[in-house]
């Protein structure tokens, strides 16, 4: 069993990342200020395995001390998404960034580190692209920009690593987002039964959370024929377009209006197919389906009637 250390803990990965890695027999720290969802932790303080350091990674001897006390680093902590990253520029870059910056540092051979990138900056431009992972990533958004550059510092000065470039992530966390593009559809398709789209043809991946911790479990029991390498996380039967999710989601809440409006530019330029292939090969595949994520969406935002508090 290891000592891990996550950051970003309390997060939308995180928080079920902490659970499975728990359930599994692992030791876990999490340093993670809590900005969003104090609860999404509350279900694992009973176990002793468990530790939250409720503080901020950018506190220089606190991580150094712990990444030398810890085998294995996960580092989620971040400020995530495009808008919040616009919004908070010196903080996105300190956090992003800087902290990284901090395990590159501090990391020795003994350390395994596996950080997760955003597969955003495939594709911009170049419309129904086929990326793999020699396709250049070209990020537009600071997040995207703080993201790759993590990545780089972490392929170049990290001994013992695995990068991951995922997908849009979906399905239900303790700490629910609503902002990530499959879980807005679905909310907003309960909450205002009509979904507004624009540029409705533009392609993008997708991956369940669960299957995001299935593949960094994979990644811990595989860590020698995976190492030091980057690879594609996504579900390969959901590269999907915006209409054909919209129309996925319509069928199992037939309630839903659907109506394009064409004087409206989609920010995300993102337009692309990913290949998963590099990773299958190695054997893992991401398994849920849309269909089964979207059944669990459904009955959440249905049901639970608690605000769901994103990002920004
Ligand atoms: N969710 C996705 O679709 C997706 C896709 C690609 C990559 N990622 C990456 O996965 C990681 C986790 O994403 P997420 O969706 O779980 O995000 P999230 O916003 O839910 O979680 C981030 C966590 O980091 C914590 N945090 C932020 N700044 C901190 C600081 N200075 N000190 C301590 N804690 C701090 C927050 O409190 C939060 O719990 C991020 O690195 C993100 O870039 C996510």
């Amino acid at each position: 069993m290891s000592k891990i250390l996550i950051t970003g803990g309390a997060g939308y990965i995180g928080s079920m990342l902490c659970t499975k890695l728990l359930e599994e027999g692992h030791t876990v720290t999490s340093v993670d200020l809590l900005k969003y969802d104090k609860g999404s932790l509350n279900h694992l303080y009973h176990n002793k395995n468990f530790k939250l350091i409720c503080d901020d990674i950018r506190k220089v001897n606190l991580m150094k001390k712990l990444i030398r006390k810890h085998e294995i680093i996960i580092p989620l902590a971040a400020l995530v998404g495009a808008p919040l990253c616009e919004k908070f520029k010196k903080d996105a870059i300190s956090t992003n960034l800087g902290s990284i910056k901090t395990l590159c540092k501090y990391a020795t051979k003994k350390n395994r580190v596996i950080y997760l990138t955003t597969n955003s900056g495939y594709g911009i431009g170049e419309k129904n692209k086929y990326c793999d992972e020699n396709s250049p990533l070209k990020p537009i958004s600071l997040y995207g920009k703080t993201k790759c550059d993590g990545e780089d510092l972490v392929r170049s000065k990290i001994k013992n690593h695995v990068c991951f470039r995922l997908a849009t992530v979906f399905g239900h966390s303790y700490r629910m987002r609503s902002d990530l593009l499959v879980n807005n559809f679905v909310y907003t398709a309960i909450k205002k039964k009509k979904l507004i789209l624009f540029e409705p043809h533009f392609r993008r991946n997708f991956i369940h959370v669960r299957d995001v911790v299935s593949a960094i479990i994979f990644t811990m029991k595989n860590f020698n024929v995976m190492k030091n390498d980057v690879f594609n996380l996504g579900l390969s039967t959901a590269n999907i377009s915006k209409i054909m999710l919209a129309k996925k989601i319509k069928k199992q809440y037939k309630n839903l209006q659907i109506k394009i409006i064409t004087n409206r530019k989609d920010p995300d330029k993102r337009d692309y197919f990913v290949s998963n292939k590099k990773i299958e090969k190695k054997g893992f595949k991401a398994k849920i389906s849309l269909d089964r994520g979207i059944a669990e969406l459904i009955q959440i935002f249905t049901n639970d009637k608690n605000k769901v508090i994103n990002n920004y």
